[in-house]
């Protein structure tokens, strides 16, 4: 399956302008509010025949029987056989998510009664001031993006920090910041072989035995992996760990033990409405496309469909995402992870090569920063790139001036994308329009709201795989980068080494280079 279900859907050639003079209506009809989003696409490029021919496609490709399989807990990420039900993680306890014929519901539900506890515990004790998490990828996004979005609800006793990079500087600058005696360092990874968290994890721990000895070992780390084994080999005790399956996939596994920071810092009770949150998302999908034939309905199918007409009819090749909410600030960042690690491929299900482009780049950074930075192109520049706006009615502060300024940048950015100005005597201010972008406005940003917002960009990316044949759960991509970095590795600084071992001659040129400089 791949784009050949588009072959069918053709762009609009009106203009967003004469859309609207046509049919005013379309700025209430094209609005839907789906649990506490109220998502708005009315200034995208299409009318009821674009989207119905855009519908007819996700029929062609079998876009219900596919999430049927998905929440079945078929093995529907292929290539590594596995199922993919991070859904489960969110449901509800009586709800009957399998895979391979064994109910999950029980485990999650124990691993997260063991999270609740431990939180509880932690939050209570005066000792502990600092988390830092250490991971990275799906290990570090979710929390941390999280942590920022949910920064009014965190234990006002609690700093986060979060160390990802294998550069130094980053764990470095965090140990600056915090003490050994009330700090609980939580290591995050589902393989328990990554890198640079393991890197970075060795380096806290000989920090904490430098200060505190051995023994302190047990009282300041934490893990959570799937990976139980590697874990005991680090020196972490089973009842310190927290578990996962290997059915979540990183990028989709805050939901998951992967939360564990996130929950220290909000406590469990709004970890659970961020839960609450992506549930009420997941009982869309299913009432839409599993309860009832009501595709026409699901609002993630929508957008999907319009992030397709984009990709494969328009031919746009990237997606800015713009948060009009300054703790989401990170948001852009992990939906980089989420939307371009699962769907930036080029082989489907079968082997083949997709017939068409798949993934946009998505970027963004919030606004209005944005638009004192990169809005200049998004007016007037020669590419068109879709805009996802993302705002709320009331904020977490009371400068209610302040955010009513917000507001009306958001809602003015869109008008000026959407409608322009013409200015037929100064070309340079010339705004053409017709620039499309979808609002996504919540009333406020909360555990629940912020929970609802990951789900449905997950769906989507779903759905966009779906069109585009490919697996969108596995991550070949990044292996042979990690594979080469290993080999040379040790070519940087063991002077026994000869360089030219390394026969790509740029390489080893960049090689010689660095020994000649490196520090020692
Ligand atoms: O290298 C990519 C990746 O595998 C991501 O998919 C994942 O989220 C990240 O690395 C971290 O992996 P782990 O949780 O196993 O350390």
């Amino acid at each position: 399956m791949s784009v050949k279900y588009l072959t069918d859907v053709h762009a609009e050639s009106r203009t967003l302008h004469e859309l609207f003079d046509a049919d005013p209506s379309r700025a209430n009809r094209y609005v839907a509010s789906v649990a506490g989003l109220r998502v708005d696409w009315s200034r995208q490029p299409v009318t009821d025949e674009v989207l119905e021919s855009l519908r007819d496609a996700a029929r062609a490709a079998g876009v219900r029987d596919r999430f049927r399989s998905l929440i079945a807990g078929e093995h529907v990420n292929t290539t590594e056989n596995r199922s993919v039900l991070h859904m489960a993680l969110r449901a509800d306890p009586s709800a009957a998510y399998e895979v391979d014929g064994r109910n999950v519901m029980a485990d999650i539900h124990r691993e997260l009664a063991r999270m609740n506890e431990f939180a509880d515990q932690i939050r209570a004790n005066p000792r502990i001031t600092d988390i830092v998490n250490i991971g990275i990828g799906g290990s570090d996004l979710g929390p941390a993006m999280a942590a920022q979005a949910l920064a009014n609800n965190v234990h006002p006793r609690l700093r986060a920090h979060f160390v990802s990079n294998v550069d130094g500087a980053d764990i470095e600058s965090v140990l600056q910041q915090v003490r050994t005696e009330s700090t609980l360092f939580v290591i995050v990874s589902k393989t328990f072989s990554t890198l640079e968290t393991l890197t970075n994890a060795n380096v806290a721990r000989q920090w904490v035995v430098d200060v505190l000895g051995e023994a302190a070992v047990a009282d300041h780390f934490v893990a959570v992996s799937t990976a139980s084994d590697k874990v005991a080999a680090f020196g972490i005790e089973p009842e310190m760990t927290f578990g996962f399956w290997d059915w979540v996939g990183g990028r989709y596994s805050l939901w998951s033990a992967v939360g564990l920071s996130l929950m220290l810092l909000v406590g469990p009770e709004c970890f659970g409405e961020l839960l609450d949150g992506g549930r009420e998302i997941d009982t869309h999908m299913i009432e839409t496309l599993i309860d009832a034939d009501r595709l026409d309905d699901n609002v993630v199918v929508t957008l999907a469909l319009i992030g397709l007409l984009h990709r494969n009819v328009l031919n746009r090749s990237t997606k800015a995402v713009i948060p009009y909410v300054h703790e989401l600030r990170r948001f852009p960042a992990y939906l980089q992870q989420l939307d371009m690690e699962s769907n930036g491929k080029s082989v489907t299900l079968d082997g083949g090569n997709v017939d068409g482009a798949t993934g946009p780049v998505i970027w963004g950074e919030p606004g209005t920063n944005g638009q004192h930075a990169f809005f200049q192109l998004l007016h007037q520049g020669t590419d068109i790139i879709p805009v996802d706006f993302i705002g709320v009615a009331r904020p977490h502060h009371n400068r209610v001036d302040q955010h009513d300024a917000l507001f009306a940048n958001l809602l003015a950015q869109a008008q000026a994308l959407a409608f322009g100005r013409s200015s037929p005597n100064e070309p340079h201010r010339n705004f053409g329009g017709n620039r499309p972008s979808t609002l996504i406005l919540a009333e406020q940003l909360d555990a629940r709201t912020l929970g609802q917002l990951i789900a449905l960009y997950e769906h989507i990316v779903f759905v966009q795989g779906v069109m585009w044949g490919i697996n969108s759960f596995d991550q070949w991509g990044v292996e042979l980068g990690k594979e080469l970095a290993s080999a040379l590795s040790p070519v940087l600084s063991d002077e026994n080494l000869d360089p030219q071992s390394i026969e790509d001659p740029t390489t080893r040129s960049a090689i010689e280079w660095y020994r000649a400089n490196r520090s020692t």
